[in-house]
């Protein structure tokens, strides 16, 4: 039994259990908690220790060093994605969408284009339109089963609309792709041609399975000019509520110009608590991500036979990365409402609608792995009891819809 298989007990406050959330967006509070991406797992223990001796010290004065943090953070970066930065080229703001929002108002101005890669990260569309910009979608194709860019439209959308940042997701989140350097590097050329750049958000770069390999877009050829990395350990060490964002700006004019922003906004006074924290994660957390990599590549081979096996109504897009799987019910054959009642209100799971990655995505669901394998299990085994048995006839009678298999 690995460490990672026990269950979780501590009493919190988490949002994702948070009652007065469930009930606000499942409408009730008897479900699963399967939604936000974080994890039910316990930190590494150097992360414990370090967090432990900032807990017993009994002073707390001014403390900044930053500078470690940026040391630690291109180390690992050398070690997990054998990538060489430059220190001095990083950033620091409180996280990676405040990160996001600030670049955002220093690339473009009101009223231009923001393009993302739909179904997205829903947090993308909120940065975007509260700082005035417009979201220019360019939807993701599946071929043969398979997340893809599609390049001709982005080149048109970026030859005839005022585009002036790529705002990119990699991995990709909900889809799960990780982008090849291919893929990665024919985005670039499209951004210099028509000069907009890149904003890579690389938050989900450490989770990604045996088949696959991250490149970051700094990585890149001719990709200096244009682009910012945004990371954190945020996702990749279980740290969401103490942890920092990461920006990495080569082109040192634009470095300059953001890191005024964010200085002139105090945006970089982070706290000791995450500073240290990140500190022990990238020097001392590696042996226990390996293992963790290990232990959810597992829980994926696990899901994906269930879902062949048992559970052949549903198509599983199995992620290269994140720990989000992307489910698509369309094959149920169910209406939006039906789809809802079936997975809340009988499988009593609260899974991330698709709606909010993109409107029309009311079909697909995105459950959180990150969980010890047995209770993964379960939810598996709720959603197919919910699945044989068919809609409720009080549902179906009551909503007045033809849905109805149990009655
Ligand atoms: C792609 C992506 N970016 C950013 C975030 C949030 O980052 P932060 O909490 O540092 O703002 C998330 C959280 O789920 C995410 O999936």
């Amino acid at each position: 039994m690995s460490s990672l298989d026990k269950a979780f007990t501590v009493e919190n406050n988490f949002a994702k259990g948070n009652s007065n959330y469930l009930k606000s967006m499942f409408g009730t509070t008897e479900v699963m908690p399967l939604w936000i991406a974080d994890m039910d797992f316990e930190i590494a223990e150097p992360i414990q220790e370090a967090l432990q001796k900032l807990v017993t010290r009994n002073i707390y004065a001014y403390e900044f060093n930053t500078e470690d943090v940026f040391k630690a953070i291109s180390d690992w970066i050398i070690k997990r994605h054998q990538l060489k930065l430059n220190p001095k080229s990083f950033v620091q703001v409180s996280g990676v969408l405040t990160g996001i929002g600030v670049l955002i108002r220093e690339l473009s101005e009101k009223g231009d284009g923001i393009m993302v890669q739909t179904p997205v990260y829903h947090q993308f569309f909120k940065a975007i339109e509260s700082a005035g910009r417009k979201v220019v979608s360019n939807s993701l194709k599946v071929v043969d089963g398979h997340y893809q860019m599609d390049f001709e439209d982005i080149e048109r959308k970026l030859k005839t609309l005022n585009i002036k940042a790529i705002l990119l997701c990699n991995p990709h989140n909900p889809v799960g792709r990780v982008w090849t350097k291919e893929e990665l590097q024919k985005l670039v050329n499209l951004a210099n041609e028509y000069n907009v750049a890149i904003i890579s958000d690389e938050i989900h770069s450490d989770i990604v399975y045996s088949k696959s390999q991250f490149n970051s877009i700094a990585s890149l050829d001719n990709s200096e000019n244009h682009i910012a990395i945004i990371g954190s350990p945020a996702k990749t060490f279980g740290m969401q509520s103490i942890s920092n964002g990461y920006l990495y700006i080569p082109k040192e004019t634009t470095h300059k110009q953001v890191k005024n922003t964010i200085e002139s906004l105090y945006l970089d006074h982070g706290s000791i608590l995450s500073a240290n924290a990140t500190i022990a994660a990238y020097t001392k957390g590696e042996e226990w991500l390996d293992d963790l990599l290990v232990y959810l590549e597992n829980t994926m081979h696990w899901i994906e036979d269930f879902v062949k096996n048992e559970l052949p109504e549903v198509t599983l897009h199995k992620p290269e990365g994140t720990y989000q799987v992307w489910l698509d019910f369309s094959k149920l054959n169910l209406s939006d409402a039906t789809l809802n009642h079936l997975i809340i209100q009988q499988a009593k799971l609260a899974l991330t609608p698709g709606d909010w990655f993109e409107k029309s995505h009311t079909q697909f669901m995105r459950m959180n792995i990150a969980s010890p394998l047995s209770k993964i299990q379960q939810a598996f085994y709720q959603l197919k009891k919910a699945v044989n048995e068919g809609v409720d006839c009080s549902f179906s009678k009551n909503a007045n819809t033809n849905d109805c298999c149990s009655c």
